[in-house]
C-alpha cells in the first residue's frame, strides 16, 4: 500500500498531510506531519495539485479555504472534531450588541460558519500571543472553554468571555487519572495540551500546543514524561526521543475522530479522487478573512 500512495502520488503531484494525532502509519507515509498551525502554513504554501488532508473536517476545510484552486481530498470525508460546532446559535450576535469593541476570537477547530462570524483566528500555538496583541479589550472565545481559560489566565488585562464547548478527548482526562500516573512515576514531568480541565492543568509542569509538547521533550534533560493530550502524538514523541519513556493518562486519550485516517483510506482516495472537500463561494470569502489575519499576525 506504501508503494502505491508513493506511486500516485507521484503521477497526480499530490502532498500528504498529516496531524500529530492521525494514526503512526499515516504519519510515516506523510509528507509534513504537525499541528494544526504548521500544518495550515504549509497547506497555504503548496504547489501540489491535490492535497490529502490527514486530520478532521476543519482542517481539510480550513486547507481548502486557503487553497480554492487546488484539489482538497480526505481519506474519510466523516472525520470531524466534535468541538468544531460546540457554539450555540445566535451568541455570537448577541455578544456583539453587548460590547461594541468586541472581537470574536475563533479556535481554528470551528466550522467554516462560525469563522465566517468571526475577526480571528487562533490555533493552540499562537492564540496567547495574538490575543495579547489585539486592539480590543473584550473579546468573545470560541468554541473551546479550556483554551478560553488558558488565554484569559494569561492575558489578564482584557475581558475575556469564554463559550462553553471544548474537547471531549482532552476534556475526559481527569486530575485522578492523572494523579495516578504521577504516583506510579514521580520522576516524570507532566507536559498537557490546553484543551485539558483545568485541575489537569494544575498539575502540570508544562502547558503547550501538540507541537510544543514535542519540543519541550527533545530539549529537556529529563528522561520520563506524563503526557496529557492525544496519543498520537506517541510516534513522534518515541521516534525523536529513542531513550526516553511516555505515560499516559488511563484509558489513553484517543480521538477516534483522527483514527479515521488509515492507509487504506488514503490509498482508496487517491486511487478515486472521491472524497473532496467542497466549500461554498461565500461561506470561502468570508472564513479566509479571520484564517488569513491568523497567518499575519502569527508571523
Ligand atoms: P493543536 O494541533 O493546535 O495542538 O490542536 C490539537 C487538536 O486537538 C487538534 O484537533
Ligand atoms: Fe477535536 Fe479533540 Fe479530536 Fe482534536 S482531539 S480533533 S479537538 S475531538
Amino acid at each position: 500500500m506504501k508503494n502505491q500512495i508513493e506511486q500516485l502520488k507521484k503521477e497526480k503531484n499530490a502532498v500528504i498531510l498529516a496531524h500529530y494525532y492521525a494514526p503512526a502509519e499515516v504519519q510515516e507515509i506523510a509528507d509534513y506531519v504537525g499541528d494544526s498551525f504548521y500544518l495550515a502554513k504549509i497547506a497555504k504554501k503548496s504547489n501540489a495539485d491535490i492535497i490529502v488532508f490527514c486530520g478532521v473536517y476543519f482542517m481539510g476545510e480550513s486547507a481548502k479555504i486557503l487553497n480554492p484552486e487546488k484539489k482538497v481530498l480526505m481519506p474519510d470525508i466523516t472525520a470531524d472534531c466534535p468541538m468544531a460546532h460546540m457554539v450555540t446559535d445566535g451568541i455570537i450576535d448577541e455578544m456583539r450588541k453587548k460590547y461594541d469593541d468586541l472581537a470574536v476570537v475563533c479556535y481554528i477547530n470551528s466550522t467554516a460558519a462560525l469563522k465566517c462570524q468571526s475577526d480571528v483566528c487562533v490555533t493552540s500555538s499562537n492564540a496567547v500571543n495574538i490575543v495579547k496583541n489585539l486592539p480590543n479589550k473584550n473579546i468573545f472565545f470560541i468554541p473551546d472553554k479550556n483554551l478560553g481559560r488558558f488565554v484569559a489566565e494569561h492575558v489578564s488585562e482584557k475581558n475575556i468571555i469564554i463559550n462553553d464547548g471544548c474537547c471531549p478527548i482532552h476534556a475526559k482526562i481527569t486530575a485522578d487519572q492523572l494523579r495516578t500516573e504521577m504516583d506510579n512515576h514521580p520522576d516524570a514531568k507532566v507536559l498537557s495540551h490546553p484543551e485539558c480541565e483545568a485541575e489537569v492543568l494544575e498539575l502540570s509542569d508544562y502547558i503547550g500546543s501538540t507541537a510544543d509538547i514535542i519540543a519541550y521533550t527533545k530539549n529537556s534533560d529529563v528522561e520520563s514524561f506524563i503526557i496529557c493530550t492525544e496519543d498520537g502524538v506517541n510516534y513522534k514523541l518515541i521516534s525523536d526521543n529513542p531513550d526516553k519513556l511516555f505515560y499516559y493518562p488511563k484509558p489513553h486519550p484517543c480521538c477516534a475522530d483522527m483514527k479515521l485516517n488509515t492507509l487504506e483510506s488514503v490509498l482508496s482516495v487517491l486511487q478515486k479522487e472521491d472524497r473532496e472537500v467542497i466549500v461554498e463561494d461565500t461561506v470561502r470569502t468570508g472564513a479566509l478573512v479571520p484564517l488569513e489575519k491568523m497567518l499575519e499576525l502569527a508571523k
